[in-house]
Order: C-alpha cells, then sequence, then structure tokens
C-alpha cells in the first residue's frame, strides 16, 4: 500500500513510524516533513495548500491513502477534493471540520444535542459580546470563534482582562478568526484529551492522554502546541471513558450524520473532568500533537490497516476495539530556547548512536544539512519512553533526553507530575 503523509511535526513523524511497521505499506511519501520523517518516507513534490496538486500527484503515483496530520488543510477542504478523486484520505470534509474551525459551531452542537459543556453565548458584534460578560463569573473564558493556532482562547481573570479580550478579538487580533466571540464559563477540573477513530458511520476509541500546554515545569508560562504527553490518562476511569462516549463522542459522530456532515477521520475530545463529571472543552478534527507520538507506539502494525479502514468506511470489517498495547508511554518535548516566543532557528542536535529499543525520538522542527542535525522550528523533537508504568516510562524518556547533545534546547523535568503525584505508579 503507498500512503502520503500530509505535515511536518512530530505527529506526522509518528504516523511515519506506526505505518513503517506495517508489512502492507509498500511506499511512504510526506508532504512536506522533517529531517525524520524523510529518514523513512520519500519527499512529495507538491504543496499541501495546493489541493488539485496533492490529489494530482495520487492519482499519478497510484496513493492508496493519505494522512492529513493538522487541522488548516482539512478546514480549507483538501479531504473534500481527494475524495472528489476518489482517494481514500484519513481527515475530514470542510464541513465535518467545522468541529474544529468554529468553535460557535461546536457549542451549538453541543446544546443542540444535550451534550455536556461549558455554558456560552456567542456574538457577532463587539456590544453584545461586552453586555454578555454582566451573566457570567469570573474568571471567564473568551474565544476567538474560528482557527487562530491555539493562541484564540483568553482565560481572564478579572472583568478589565475580559473586556480587553473582547475587544482584541473585534479589533482583528485573531484576523478573521476574531469576528465572532464565544463567551464561556470556566471549568475546574483535570483536562485529558480523548480520541476516536472514525469512518463516517462507526467509531473505535483509540485511547486517552494528557497534555501539558504550558512551557514551564509546574505549568507555568504562556501556552505553547504542548511541552510533553503520557497515555493512558490515569484520571479517566472505565466508567468516565464510557461517560465520554456515551454522553459526548456518540451524541457528536450522530449530529453530524444527521447534519449531512459525517465525520471521517480522527476525532480529537478536549475534555475537562469536572465535579459534575466529564465537559466538552472543545473538538480537534486531527489527532494531537504531542499525543499522537504517545498513543501511536502503542497501536503498533494495526496502525495502517486500521487508517486505511476508517478512511473506506470500513471499520466494522476491523473487530470490536482497538487493540492498544497494554502499554504506558511519556513523551518529552524538545523546544528551542525561547519558544513559544522568539527564537533563532540552525542550531546543531546530535542523538545518540541507537536509542534503547523501548524509546522513539521523533523529529518536529528539524532539517539535515549535509551530515548535520539542524533545529528549524520552536518544538524541534518529541523524545518518547514506553514501559510497563508510567515511571519506567519517564525514566526511559528522560534518559534519552539526557543523551541528546543541544545546548540550545529546553525541555520540561516534570512532564507526568499529575499522574505520577496522584498515583506514584
Ligand atoms: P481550546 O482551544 O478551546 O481547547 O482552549 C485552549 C485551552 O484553554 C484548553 O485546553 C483549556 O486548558 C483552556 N480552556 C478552554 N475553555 C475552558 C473553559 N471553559 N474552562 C477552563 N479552561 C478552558
Ligand atoms: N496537544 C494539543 C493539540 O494538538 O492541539
Amino acid at each position: 500500500m503507498k500512503v502520503l503523509i500530509i505535515g511536518s511535526g512530530g505527529r506526522e513523524h509518528a504516523f511515519a513510524h506506526a505505518l513503517s511497521q506495517s508489512p502492507r505499506l509498500t511506499t511512504l511519501y510526506v508532504a512536506p516533513g522533517n529531517a525524520g520523517i524523510l529518514q523513512q518516507a520519500q519527499a512529495a513534490p507538491v504543496d499541501p495548500a495546493d489541493h488539485e496538486a496533492v490529489a494530482a500527484f495520487c492519482r499519478g503515483e497510484g496513493i492508496d491513502l493519505v494522512i492529513v496530520g493538522p487541522e488548516a488543510p482539512l478546514v480549507a477542504g483538501l479531504a473534500d477534493v481527494l475524495r472528489a478523486h476518489e482517494i481514500a484520505v484519513l481527515g475530514p470534509s470542510k464541513a465535518a471540520a467545522e468541529l474544529e474551525g468554529s468553535k460557535a459551531f461546536v457549542k451549538k452542537l453541543a446544546f443542540d444535542n444535550g451534550i455536556p459543556t461549558a455554558a456560552s453565548e456567542t456574538h457577532g458584534a463587539a456590544e453584545d459580546a461586552l453586555a454578555a460578560l454582566d451573566r457570567f463569573d469570573l474568571p471567564v473564558v473568551v474565544k476567538a470563534d474560528g482557527l487562530a493556532a491555539g493562541k484564540g482562547v483568553i482565560i481572564a481573570e478579572t472583568r478589565v482582562q475580559a473586556e480587553e479580550a473582547v475587544r482584541a478579538c473585534f479589533e482583528g487580533a485573531f484576523g478573521a478568526a476574531g469576528s465572532r466571540v464565544v463567551i464561556e464559563a470556566f471549568l475546574v477540573g483535570e483536562e485529558i484529551s480523548c480520541f476516536a477513530l472514525c469512518d463516517g458511520s462507526e467509531y473505535r476509541w483509540l485511547g486517552s492522554a494528557q497534555d501539558h500546554k504550558r512551557v514551564g515545569e509546574g505549568d507555568k508560562g504562556p501556552n505553547t502546541g504542548g511541552m510533553g504527553a503520557y497515555t493512558p490518562a490515569p484520571c479517566l476511569t472505565p466508567d468516565l471513558e464510557n461517560q465520554v462516549r456515551r454522553d459526548i463522542i456518540e451524541p457528536s459522530l450522530t449530529a453530524m450524520i444527521d447534519a449531512g456532515a459525517p465525520f471521517q477521520g480522527i476525532l480529537f475530545a478536549g475534555i475537562m473532568l469536572t465535579s459534575a463529571g466529564p465537559q466538552l472543552l472543545e473538538y480537534n478534527v486531527r489527532f494531537g500533537d504531542p499525543e499522537a507520538q504517545v498513543i501511536l507506539p502503542r497501536l503498533g502494525a494495526h496502525a495502517l490497516d486500521l487508517f486505511h479502514a476508517a478512511a473506506s468506511g470500513t471499520l466494522a470489517q476491523t473487530g470490536d476495539a482497538v487493540a492498544l498495547a497494554d502499554q504506558h508511554a511519556l513523551t518529552v518535548v524538545m523546544a528551542t530556547a525561547g519558544y513559544p516566543g522568539d527564537y533563532q532557528r540552525g542550531s546543531e542536535i546530535t542523538l545518540p548512536p541507537s536509542p534503547d529499543s523501548n524509546v522513539i525520538i521523533f523529529h518536529a522542527g528539524t532539517r539535515r544539512e549535509g551530515e548535520r542535525l539542524l533545529a528549524a522550528g520552536g518544538r524541534v523533537l518529541t523524545v518518547t519512553g514506553l514501559g510497563d508504568s508510567l515511571t519506567q516510562a519517564r525514566e526511559r524518556a528522560y534518559t534519552a533526553v539526557d543523551s541528546i547533545h543541544w545546548p540550545e534546547g529546553f525541555f520540561r523535568r516534570d512532564i507526568g507530575w499529575r499522574a505520577l503525584q496522584a498515583d506514584p505508579d
């Protein structure tokens, strides 16, 4: 089977790594990829933003499956163009990608279908949004409606901050994403990421993880794309998992089918486990990064068959449940000093010759110049350790991190702290 991966981060390297374990994979392509992915895949000479060019490449090469890593091409409609050319794609249509592309869309879907989520109001004019603040306690959450590269959510501790956030949205701080604003009640609890593999009518549970969004240890400092993750999330008990599936994921997928926009791809539910039960924070229409780097290694050689089945609408033929290895995995993101603010590109990285077989060094923002491996982004590597316990997975990950020579990089030493504090093993 020939597969094309779209994207260039650690998540896409995790896809490449998992697919490469399948004996059915014949050729792997990537556009645009990074230095790590390009050790396992050939570069496809296409711009992912040029949907017709991607389709033409796939037809020309006889690609059997396209996996779209990031959300932007999905929200822009890449999957629709590929499907119109009868190319199987793991990723939702533009209409179904509204689950990530519009926070107002998700809130309406949740309210219309009785899905537990924070109380909220959506407004298209600043004066209405400002007036709505009277109806919410502090802290209050102000969200730009559209895609804002993870920056469009402001948790305002004071009324003044909330008003500033509303004005910033309408004054274009988040571009077109801020032309509508969602004002939302603040939820308290542990946040988890849940994943479902969906084929447009059925779904399979792909497990849970917890991310670490803040740049600094102790969850301090500005938000990032994610500084580390682990799976499974121990706070998600089997009972809570059933609630998430029954009360959140299943009614959402049914509502999308009823709306004529069935979801085909990987659905990522951001969930807050509150004292009143699990509540939906947000949907993403693709795998999480760095969550993919802990969950995909547990899928192993099944990944290709499962993703192809989801992209072909034949999940029913793959069995009732996805077999995830009974393992723990923890990943540590190594980022360039300065991230998520300004940082310099081009510093040199030296990797250890051959890491432990229970460790995978995924590349995120890297490129090769001759024999040299260079940092080419904010998040640069994600180092995953696998083990029989979270403690063992963590030890393996940090031992590998410590064997990487990269003076310009930094990482958090406390990935996994919540889970390890709750249950030291
Ligand atoms: P979102 O992009 O909607 O997931 O928001 C980004 C982050 O903001 C989430 O991962 C949460 O950590 C936080 N957040 C969003 N909405 C809420 C809320 N209603 N209550 C508390 N935290 C929230
Ligand atoms: N790790 C969070 C995300 O991928 O959005």
